[in-house]
């Protein structure tokens, strides 16, 4: 068995996924079409070949002009179905997906528009391809705490169907510490909470995600290894970082998949996980990226092995869905000696 197939059979969670970032160019024509929306682009060839960044926020004027083509319900469900049925053909078996209701809501598209859509999408998801998902409402960060405290209101009819609050968008210049009161009110409401921290960012926004936000989980944290005391605390508190190989390439956050660090966070203890962040922009979806880093990296099967494990036991499912999808592993490990 080659190590793709190990990994395609391998049961894997996704916890690090904006769903708007699984646009292909193709849908974003189709949808364009249906819509009558302009698209400053001549073909799908043409989309693909400006996704070229040199950094975060190349990428992010790109990713936000795109989600322009998502207009009602039916069209932020077919984005989600398109990307669970991809990911199903990977092994994935659950999914917790970012959305940023600000990028919708600043067009003019309600809340409820992408939220009923993408609801109806994870609905089906489990029922045609047996993939759970969760929804975590993002905020963007380059926008003020009173935005973020509106999106929060605008969530409120929400609040039993979201999982948690995340933080995503510009991260120089937009320390956790902007949004603090409102993942204190995000707390209070019951909602879990993650942010974005160390992708572009210093290890003291790591610091504040921690500190100040109380968060759950941290997005990227690649930045954390500058900082031994805080590799130390995020040893520790088994903290789980959601790591995006792909992205950290096509962003330029690594020079080279072979400088990745994700092996050096394993060896530090560290809670890490594989995930594909924008899989649409950045060349490939969740398994793409699993094989990326395990031949770049030379990882073995008990790495791979923890990773999956990993990505069950971060995930916000409830403790006996955890337990469930870990003997599944342990099944799948034993049916597949190296
Ligand atoms: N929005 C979508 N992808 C992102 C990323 N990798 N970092 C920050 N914001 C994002
Ligand atoms: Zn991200």
């Amino acid at each position: 068995m080659s190590l793709a197939e190990f990994i395609a059979g391998l049961p894997k969670a996704e916890l690090h996924l904006h769903i708007e970032g699984s646009l292909e160019p193709e849908l974003m024509f189709e949808l364009a079409r249906r819509n009558r929306i302009a698209l400053p682009f001549a073909s799908v060839e043409a989309v693909r070949a400006a996704y070229a960044f040199s950094n975060l926020q190349d990428f992010l004027d790109i990713y936000y002009q795109g989600a322009g083509v998502l207009q009602t319900e039916d069209d932020f469900r077919d984005l989600a179905l398109a990307y669970f049925r991809r990911v199903a053909a990977d092994g994935c078996r659950h999914v917790e997906l970012f959305f940023d209701p600000q990028t919708h809501t600043d067009r003019g598209i309600p809340f409820a528009v992408a939220a009923d859509g993408l609801l109806a999408g994870m609905a089906q998801a489990e029922a045609s391809f047996g993939i759970t998902a969760k929804l975590i409402l993002c905020f963007l960060r380059h926008l003020d705490e009173d935005a973020a405290f509106a999106t929060l209101r605008a969530a409120e009819p929400y609040l039993d169907r979201i999982a948690a609050v995340g933080l995503d968008s510009s991260e120089l210049g937009h320390p956790p510490a902007k949004f603090a009161r409102v993942y204190q009110a995000a707390a209070e409401r019951g909602l879990k909470r993650v942010a974005h921290a160390g992708e572009e960012g210093p290890p003291d926004y790591v610091w504040e995600a921690l500190d100040l936000l109380h968060v759950d989980r941290i997005d990227h944290g690649n930045r954390s290894l500058e900082d031994a005391a805080l590799v130390k605390r995020l040893a520790a508190e088994a903290m789980t970082l959601t790591v995006c190989p792909l992205s950290n390439l096509k962003l330029c956050v690594v020079s080279d998949m072979a400088a990745h660090p994700l092996k050096r966070m394993l060896d530090l203890g560290l809670h890490a996980t594989i995930n594909s962040d924008d899989p649409a922009y950045f060349g490939g979806y969740l398994a793409d990226n699993w094989l990326a880093v395990t031949q770049s990296l030379g990882l073995t099967r008990p790495d791979l092995i923890t990773l999956a494990r990993n990505s069950f036991s971060g995930s916000f499912l409830a403790p006996a869905e955890i337990a469930r999808h870990l003997a599944a592993i342990d099944a799948y490990a034993e049916a597949h000696p190296a």
